[in-house]
């Protein structure tokens, strides 16, 4: 049976060149990218040996080692574990909140041309000015921190009749099948709790939307 310190040796001697054909190596070295004795490091590389994993041939100073058709077998199987965790089409998730008023502040940002013109780049329409304010659910709260692992796209702040317009980020999203985007401002003090949401149309008219209703993003990172 393979274990976990066994797959994790052989994913270092994978990294280092010991899929294609044998690499050298010695103990030492690979204690020391383990984080394990020499003598430990040595005793693994016998495990594995003995387990047909790797093949290896004992020179001066170290030894050639290759992984085996079974050793690439057991880390294709870690692969796959990791590529169903974050590999193709991506991770969905969905946040639900509830509809917020605000200070009227996002129909004067979103309508500053700087914006409108990068917002329109990134999500492929034009925003309508404003952003309706959501309300996070405790739960969405929760899985809101997850989408700081995601790839924001970064819309540049400038500079406009002597005032700074800073940074924001944006991320787009779905509110059923009407395309939006999550922006953050980049010097937020909002609370997680809070997120705002840009969309091609005005989503209170077109959702009949009040404050207190709940509406469901997806994302998909
Ligand atoms: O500050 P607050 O979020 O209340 O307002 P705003 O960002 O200036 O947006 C103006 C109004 O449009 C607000 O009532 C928003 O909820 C709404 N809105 C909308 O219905 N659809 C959008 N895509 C963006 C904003």
């Amino acid at each position: 049976m393979v274990g976990p310190e066994d797959i994790e040796c052989l994913k270092r001697i994978a990294l280092r060149g010991g899929l294609p054909g044998p690499v050298f190596l010695n103990s030492q070295t690979l204690g020391d990218e383990l984080g394990i004795s020499p003598q430990t490091a040595s005793r693994r590389l016998k495990s594995l040996e003995q387990q047909n994993m790797i093949r290896r041939t004992l020179i001066a100073d170290g030894q050639q080692v290759s992984v085996s058709e079974e050793g690439e077998s057991s880390l294709r199987q870690e692969y796959c574990d990791y590529y169903r965790l974050f590999g193709g089409k991506g991770r969905n998730f969905s946040l639900e909140g509830t509809v917020e008023s605000g200070l009227g502040e996002g129909a004067y940002y979103m309508s500053l041309p700087q914006y409108m013109q990068q917002f329109e780049q990134i999500l492929g329409f034009a925003p309508y000015p404003g952003t309706l304010n959501l309300r996070l659910s405790q739960v969405a709260v929760q899985r809101r921190k997850r989408l700081t692992l995601a790839d924001w796209y970064q819309v540049a702040g400038f500079e406009s009749e002597g005032r700074t317009f800073g940074q924001v980020r944006c991320l787009p999203c779905m509110i059923g099948d009407i395309p939006c985007g999550i922006v953050v401002p980049g010097r937020s003090h909002y609370p997680d709790a809070l997120v705002e949401i840009i969309a091609p149309v005005g989503l209170r008219r077109e959702l009949h939307l009040n404050d207190g209703q709940e509406v469901v993003i997806e994302v998909s990172i």
